[in-house]
């Protein structure tokens, strides 16, 4: 597609427009852009702002321990340094493992290192994430989950394999990343004190804000890298937007009339509801413009569409498509519209980056400046750390009250985390020390949130294990279900077959066992809206939790018709998140005595159960509880009634 080789001119934001030019950042150094041709990767690399500085740069790592590392987004700091590095025979001896914050950026990542090298997939450069582990004995080069890297730690942690590891998008930090800094650098430490091959230690990037990486890895020097591959201009809202959709609106149809038919926008919204929702007025507003306008084709875009449609935004057309925050542009000339906000997830024993359905709170978070307003601290002192701490004491931290975190978060989530372990039954704590029950080491061998892991563990007395796996396999990918707005009366009519009385949580055990029945037909996933990208990840995640569960011994049977077992068996491992009907039809989480809601997608919607369990709260304008299932209030005592007794004296006092 042509592109006009100038970037967009400051005048295209006239007066009224929610835009003007602030800062124009200055554009390093630039490069002849690639085009549109094919273009061979060799020659690629080669024209990647970071290949001048190559030689410069593998001399300085070859001499430190440890590193930061800066540079641009897309120079190619990620693919390249691993790359450098074997190439000059650094760290030839064991793994150089690369450690991402995302599962896409893991996946893709070593993708393309495999096609710059010339290998096939798996073999000299490979990925591990969770659920999915493409590598093999040859694998040298070997990108990876932050969390996958903290799970191999539980068995090596010296993390002996490795010989580099390379900490990548550190300034997106997560607990999940404080801990691994913490396993790392305890690795580094403990390997040199043993006379082992050193661990070498590369923390990258994107944004200067790095001085506490650097002191925390003893001090290390830190490393820049100039320029970047394409030329940047960036414009700021003179305000604060409050109708931050209306501004992006206003700008979409600014450009839209000004820039050349040949330009794509890219606009990043926080979700799926907030992209159909833009990209449904786009569409309606595009309609009534004058022709001269020229046609717009908008093309939404985010992680549970159906592949097929996800591939749309790559066809030339004149387009908005719409994006997830999440999703970081390649460094294409295209126009972007972020609206810098992004949902960030607060949950109840889990990473801040575990995939949406994880997240127990949304909470939506206006960036006023990612690069430095300590955004990640305080996310961190909200998010709850049953998980980290489960996964520590599985690690052998002996003292996890007092790990070297490298932001510390607040004592209060921590005692707040060790409770929830304590109820769960994950972990004994005498005084000051902590220490995992037989259960506990159970639970921290599954990759699951703690309590996930122990309802798992727990679903052979209700000889039910089959059904549970069905579940929580369900539960941990993005929604099986595809809703397109268009069609609402559609979906809602095909779906009617499959809705369960007993909650969401049965409404989704009937769709995979009707998708099983049928081999996963497409032509059926299509009919009856299914994801059935989705669902293949359900049938990988139940397949490597269900040899777990073999591993462990555990008996799997399976309830058959009879669901209450099920039921029952949810009840006893999510009862901290349970909710009960009052008399003036309103509910009340029984955990925090808070209002909450039933959330309109749920099933049980309309009706009026008097006691369910659920797995997560969003909270948007009130409280709202997704994916719930009907329980007996009785199960839930019978499930820990030492904590429902505390919670009911707590209510009196
Ligand atoms: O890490 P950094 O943002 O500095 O750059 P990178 O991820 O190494 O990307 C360097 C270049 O590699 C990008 O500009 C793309 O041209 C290419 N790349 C790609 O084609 N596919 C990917 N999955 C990642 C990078
Ligand atoms: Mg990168």
């Amino acid at each position: 597609m042509p592109r006009d080789p100038d970037p967009p001119p400051a005048k295209r934001f006239k007066p009224g427009s929610p835009f003007s030019r602030l800062d124009k950042k200055k554009p390093g150094m630039l490069l002849p852009r690639a085009g549109h041709a094919p273009v061979n990767v060799d020659a690629q690399r080669k024209q990647l702002p970071i290949y001048q500085s190559r030689t410069q740069l593998i001399n300085q790592i070859r001499q430190l321990h440890s590193a930061v590392f800066i540079g641009e987004t897309g120079s190619g700091k990620t693919t390249q340094i691993p790359q450098y590095l074997y190439e000059a025979g650094i760290g030839r001896q064991g793994i150089i493992g690369i450690t991402q914050p995302r599962r896409v950026a893991a996946i893709s990542l070593a993708a393309r290192v495999a096609e710059e090298k010339k290998v096939q997939l798996g073999k000299l450069v490979g990925y591990t994430v969770r659920f999915e582990d493409v590598t093999s004995s040859e694998t040298k080069l070997k990108f990876m989950t932050d969390g996958m890297l903290l799970r191999e730690a539980i068995g090596d942690p010296l993390l002996l394999r490795y010989t580099v590891v390379i900490l990548d998008e550190a300034h997106e930090r997560t607990v999940h990343t404080d801990v691994l800094f913490g396993v790392v650098k305890a690795a580094q430490r403990k390997r040199i004190e043993q006379n082992k091959i050193p661990l070498k230690v590369v923390v990258m990037s994107a944004t200067m804000d790095v001085d506490l990486f650097s002191q925390y890895f003893n001090k290390s020097p830190v490393l820049y890298l100039e320029g970047r591959q394409h030329p940047i201009q960036i414009y700021y809202t003179k305000q604060p937007q409050s109708d931050y959709l209306q501004a992006a609106l206003v700008s979409i149809f600014q450009i839209h009339q000004e820039a050349p038919a040949s330009h794509d926008i890219l606009v990043f919204m926080t979700g799926q509801e907030e992209i159909e929702a833009l990209a449904r007025t786009c569409r309606d507003i595009s309609k009534h413009l004058p022709e001269s306008c020229g046609p717009m084709t908008v093309v939404p875009l985010y992680a549970s569409l159906p592949p097929a449609q996800q591939l749309r935004v790559f066809q030339p057309a004149p387009k908005v498509p719409a994006a997830p925050q999440t999703l970081t542009p390649h460094a294409e000339p295209v126009l972007a519209l972020t609206c810098c906000l992004c949902f960030t997830g607060v949950q109840e024993g889990g990473s801040l980056h575990k995939h949406r359905r994880n997240l127990h709170h949304y909470l939506r978070h206006q960036i006023r400046d990612r690069h430095g307003d300590g955004e990640s601290q305080t996310l961190q002192s909200r998010c709850n750390l049953a998980s980290v701490i489960l996964q520590l004491l599985a690690l052998g931290v002996p003292d996890v009250l007092n790990f070297d975190f490298m932001s510390k978060p607040s004592p209060e989530s921590l005692r707040t985390a060790v409770e929830q372990l304590c109820i769960l039954g994950a972990v004994d704590r005498k005084d000051d020390h902590v220490s995992l029950t037989p259960l506990g080491k159970k639970m921290a061998c599954f990759p699951l949130e703690p309590r996930f892991s122990k309802t798992l563990l727990i679903s052979p007395d209700f000889s039910c294990a089959e059904e549970v796996l069905t579940i929580i396999s369900l539960l941990s990918v993005d929604s099986v279900l595809y809703n397109p707005p268009a069609r609402r009366d559609d979906v809602l009519a095909v779906r009617r077959k499959f809705i369960s009385s007993e909650g969401d949580h049965m409404t989704l055990l009937n769709i995979y066992r009707a998708f099983k029945k049928v081999s996963g037909n497409k032509d059926w996933c299509r009919e009856n809206f299914v994801n059935s990208r989705n669902m293949g990840l359900v049938l990988e995640v139940r397949a490597q939790l269900r040899d777990i569960c073999i591993k462990m011994n555990m008996k799997l049977e399976s309830s058959l018709s009879d669901l209450t077992n099920v039921r029952r068996c949810l009840a006893h491992g999510l009862f901290m998140n349970a909710a009960e009907l009052q008399p003036d039809g309103s509910y009340v989480a029984l955990d925090t005595h808070q209002p909450v809601a039933i959330h309109p997608s749920s099933v049980l919607f309309q009706a009026k159960p008097a006691c369910v369990v659920f797995n997560e709260l969003l909270h948007t304008s009130r409280c709202y509880m997704r994916d719930l299932c009907l329980v007996d209030a009785e199960w839930l005592q019978e499930a820990a009634p030492e904590y429902f007794r505390r919670k009911l004296r707590a209510t009196k006092s």
